[in-house]
């Protein structure tokens, strides 16, 4: 970045020339906020990886604005690839796809594929629109850290790092997009999200999970710490009890009580919407340990459980 100031902005018009100029933007989408530069510029996508503190063998997605602009990245368009971007483009899904030569090698990490999405979000196209290509952005938090899912959160984690933050409102889904393997015959869900299996499975009836160990080496980014707030994460399951203590927190749907903080959730899709910012909310009330209640792997449930479960890891 060219300045150590930070410009917020709701101007998607000063967010997308800072892209072409080189720069690192902050922009909201429906998942989590992201950190966008030119896919195309190796400088910027370096800037991405030191300004987040990731590990350079985690390779970025890119965004799109627009299904004309995949043949500027992809290789080739999949059937299986073009029957889920049918039903769920532009949506919380990126698909992987052979990659074009012409791809940074910064950009995929060494990876012969790239992950596209086009988010379903009308500031985050009017943006993606203004910069005119493709745009690398991963979730905008310092790496290890629960993701972004409002523009406040992205300051507090990368203030006088990036060069602009495109202000919007706090992000719809709250969290990440699920990441699917399209290179092969079925699809293959690498990161849970709320685009569910059963989702893939209206659309092509062989989708399915990832088997364990195959991730790490089709998304290198799942062997990496993640999401984790400066408090303890457990895992508690309905009824369960819990040790008395003071500092702790709770989330979950069961109501429970006796917790300096606490949110009791509706539904799964409010419990994951809110999970992240949540898990920010105890870091600022400096509480030591944040109960999660466990919930059923199915559904966007298997996402928010890929979540918990990494959030709980030590
Ligand atoms: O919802 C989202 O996906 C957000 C918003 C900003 O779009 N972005 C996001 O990016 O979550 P990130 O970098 O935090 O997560 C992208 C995941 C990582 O786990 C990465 O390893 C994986 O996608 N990934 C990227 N390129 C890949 C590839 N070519 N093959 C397999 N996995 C890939
Ligand atoms: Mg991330």
């Amino acid at each position: 970045m060219s300045e150590h100031r930070t410009r917020i902005t709701e101007d998607a018009g000063i967010a997308a020339r800072a892209v072409v100029n080189g720069g690192l933007v902050a922009f909201p989408t429906e998942t989590v906020y992201g950190l966008g530069a030119d896919a195309f510029n190796e400088r910027a996508l370096k800037d991405i990886f030191l300004a987040k503190g990731r590990p350079r063998d985690n390779p970025l997605i890119v965004h799109v604005a627009n299904q004309s602009w995949i043949p500027r990245l992809a290789r080739e368009v999949t059937p299986v690839a073009r029957a889920i971007m049918e039903a769920f483009f532009p949506g919380p899904i990126t698909i992987i796809l052979p990659k074009l030569n012409s791809v940074p090698h910064a950009l995929t990490a060494g990876l012969d594929t790239v992950g596209i999405r086009m988010p379903d979000h009308p500031v985050a196209l009017a943006f993606l629109d203004a910069c005119g290509g493709p745009v690398a952005a991963p979730s905008a938090n310092s790496s290890g850290r629960p993701s972004p899912t409002s523009w406040q959160d992205v300051f507090d984690d990368l203030n006088g790092r990036v060069d602009v933050i495109l202000k919007g409102q706090k992000t719809r889904v709250g969290l990440e997009s699920s990441v699917v393997d399209c290179t092969a015959d079925v699809p293959v869900v690498l990161r849970p999200g709320s685009v569910t299996l059963e989702d893939l499975r209206l659309v092509c009836s062989g989708a399915r999970m990832a088997t364990t160990g195959a991730p790490l080496e089709r998304s290198p980014g799942t062997r990496h710490r993640h999401y984790q707030p400066d408090a303890d994460v457990v895992l508690i399951d309905e009824g369960q009890e819990i040790p008395p203590g003071k500092r702790n927190g709770y989330i979950g749907i069961a109501p429970r009580s006796g917790f300096e903080i606490c949110l009791h959730a509706a539904d799964v899709e409010t419990y994951a919407r809110s999970l992240f910012s949540f898990f920010r909310e105890c870091e600022r009330a400096k509480v030591l340990t944040i109960y999660c209640q466990r919930v059923q792997r199915s559904g966007i449930g298997r996402a928010l459980m890929d979540r918990l479960d990494r959030a709980a890891a030590r």
